[in-house]
């Protein structure tokens, strides 16, 4: 009564808004909570275990294409999807961050909740080289190890302990020494890091994939009769009956003489799609699409096979846009897809170590050997850029058009070319004009609501920060001083960048190359930020979360722009619009400061560590009753 409320209009007024907020709020929680709330991104990839979605959601009911109409009454500012997917981000990175364990009871009973078996033998002198190593320590960022060997559970131990031994590159731990004929500098990287934890190794042979490109593409029905394997098998005997040690092994050269190794009968077939899509759900989009054999024209680009990973154009589910098996159109899309430097790829399932791989391939993961020992050139050395606020607003990318093989008759599909070209303004705006129309990329849907592009000057605008080039366009056949008569009308020969120097522009989109980007870990390291997009997978994907430590991007590029429009803003003759520069700084930063966390080398350690005790324990008969259980006696 002394206080009277105000008058009845105004609150009214606020009612609408409030009432407006919860809508709104609620609907863009009801929206997301659909990929927030689930099972950590990686699991669901499984080209192994899930189906995949049988058809994309039609045009028409693609979410949030159209603007809704707007209220009548004063409207709450929209909230940009990036905003959204920052949001839910941090939120993601919370949950996982609560099951963090500080005291090996915790680690092995997270292990037993997430795997469904006992650790393996020597979980105790895993846990503590970790913590003794300063790891953080979540049992999530091991998800990739389980991924990679769970279809061996349905694979016969002593066959995989067969063709480990008798594979032409190997390294082989005997009495917890690790050795290697070859003397290949890879398996030389990869003997160094095992090494260093070899003192923990039982015996074992892990053959190694020293070709950049992966190799093993089981299909997916016969992983499928793995897996069944794998889930029925899963138990947890009681603690009295399992077997704490592993066995010794004979000399790598005597192996059982009962067992034989299977043929390979390597296949070097093009296009790599026929044989990367085997691995796909038989349902799924891939493998019922139609085989592209023409490469010359220039491609389709369409959002269309982007929406179940994606949130209003933008990338929400990132290791679902890592998988091409709902994305038949990535068949023309990915060097990697359309024409690899060298293929040698087998249908035959066995063991074997490599440093990336495609969703589909069946290859075990170890961190790459640059990771391992990269010079200068894959991590900029100790030269991270300075402070943000001191680096320009600028678009940096350097690199060899590769990808693959590029060819007068297929570069026009081939992703480096691509995103090179769509950030060429001299091309940009004569497509804009249409005074040339592009030969690789297309100009951004109305989705995107580019402000530039509504004024007509997308090049112009796109000249003010964009810096990309490539530095030898690898013509075939290869022509002087990296030149070439198909691309070069198109694409200069632009002068290198050092790491260091890159690192005074704020942002550093990443493009795979004949395989994964090996600068990616040095990008996550450098103070600037790294904007994402691969069809590979690696060793360190489930500790690193999208949108929290890096900018993901769909393969097709399309949401660059945009990406771009949130972070710079706009100003132009009519427009402005705001710059997002705390949040590109905030990105930066939490990337920068978890790299230095959970990417160090001591993490690698660890990672092989686990990982190799977990194969010795598969490649051994009595594996179902082997286990680490002191913690329950
Ligand atoms: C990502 O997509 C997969 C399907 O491929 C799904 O299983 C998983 O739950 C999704 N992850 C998130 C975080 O939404
Ligand atoms: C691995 O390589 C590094 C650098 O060359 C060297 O210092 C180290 O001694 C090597 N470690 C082992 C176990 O060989
Ligand atoms: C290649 O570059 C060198 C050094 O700039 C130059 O002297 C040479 O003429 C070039 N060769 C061709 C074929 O353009
Ligand atoms: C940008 O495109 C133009 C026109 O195609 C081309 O002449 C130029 O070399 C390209 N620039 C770069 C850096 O590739």
């Amino acid at each position: 009564m002394a206080y009277p409320g105000p008058p009845r209009k105004v609150n009214s007024l606020i009612r609408y808004i409030a009432v407006a907020v919860v809508i709104l709020t609620g609907l863009f929680f009801f929206k997301h909570s659909a990929y927030s709330l689930s099972a950590p991104q990686y699991l669901g990839t499984a080209p192994t275990t899930e189906q995949e979605p049988l058809a994309p959601p039609a045009e028409a009911e693609r979410p949030f294409v159209e603007a809704p109409p707007p209220p009548p009454e004063p409207t709450p500012a929209k909230v940009h999807a990036i905003d959204t997917l920052i949001a839910d981000a941090d939120k993601r990175f919370d949950e996982m961050m609560k099951k963090e364990c500080h005291d090996l009871k915790c680690a092995a009973a997270e292990y037993r909740k997430r795997r469904g078996r006992h650790p393996p033998p020597g979980f105790d002198t895993w846990f503590k080289f970790a913590q003794d190593n300063g790891a953080v320590i979540v049992e999530d960022f091991f998800d990739q190890i389980h991924h990679d060997l769970a279809p061996f559970w349905g694979f016969h131990p002593a066959q995989m302990r067969k063709e480990a031994s008798n594979f032409e590159m190997n390294i082989n731990i005997r009495n917890k020494k690790a050795s290697a004929e070859s003397e290949w500098f890879w398996t030389q990287i990869w003997l160094n890091l095992t090494q260093t934890v070899e003192h923990l190794l039982p015996d074992m042979d892990i053959a190694l994939n020293a070709m950049d490109e992966p190799r093993i593409v089981v299909p997916w029905e016969e992983i499928n009769e793995y897996m069944d394997i794998e889930r029925q098998t899963r138990n947890m005997p009681p603690a009295a009956d399992v077997i704490q040690t592993y066995n010794n092994l004979p000399p790598p050269t005597e192996g059982d003489p009962d067992m034989e190794v299977v043929s390979k009968d390597w296949e070097d077939d093009l296009p790599y799609w026929k044989i990367a899509s085997r691995g796909c759900h038989p349902e799924s989009l891939a493998r019922k699409a139609e085989i592209m054999e023409d490469f010359s024209h220039s491609p389709s680009l369409s959002l269309a096979h982007a929406n179940p990973h994606t949130y209003r154009g933008y990338v929400s589910n990132y290791s679902q846009s890592t998988d091409f098996c709902h994305q038949p159109d990535l068949q023309g899309l990915h060097g990697a897809l359309i024409h690899p430097l060298s293929v040698s790829a087998t249908s035959q399932m066995f063991p074997l170590f490599g440093g990336s791989k495609l969703s589909t391939n069946n290859e075990i993961l170890l961190p790459a050997p640059m990771y391992w020992m990269g010079g200068e050139r894959f991590s900029g050395g100790n030269d991270h850029g300075g402070a943000w606020a001191e680096k320009m607003d600028h678009v940096i990318w350097r690199g060899v058009a590769t990808g693959g093989r590029n060819t007068e008759d297929n570069w026009k599909g081939f992703q480096r070319h691509r995103f090179v070209a769509m950030t060429n303004a001299t091309q940009v705006s004569r497509a804009e004009s249409w005074e040339a129309i592009p030969q690789n990329f297309a100009l951004p849907s109305s989705q995107y609501d580019l402000a530039a592009q509504h004024e007509n000057r997308l090049g112009e605008w796109i000249s003010e920060w964009a810096d990309t080039g490539f530095v030898d366009l690898m013509c075939e056949p290869q022509q002087d001083n990296g030149t070439c008569e198909y691309t070069g009308n198109y694409f200069a020969v632009t002068p290198g960048m050092k790491m260091g120097d890159q690192f005074d522009r704020k942002y550093l989109p990443d493009i795979d190359g004949n395989s994964f980007s090996g600068r990616y870990r040095g990008f996550l390291m450098s103070t600037s930020l790294p904007i994402k997009a691969t069809l590979f997978k690696e060793w360190h994907d489930s500790r690193l979360v999208a949108w929290k430590h890096f900018v993901p991007m769909d393969n097709r590029f399309l949401d660059f722009w945009g990406i771009m429009q949130y972070f710079l803003g706009y100003e132009g003759e009519k427009t402005r619009i705001e710059s997002h520069d705390a949040e590109a700084q905030k990105i930066a930063n939490a990337g920068q400061i978890w790299a230095n966390r959970v990417l160090r080398k001591e993490d690698m350690q660890i990672y092989v560590l686990r990982l190799l005790l977990e194969y010795a324990r598969l490649s051994d008969e009595r594996r179902e009753l082997m286990g680490y259980v002191q913690d329950l006696m």
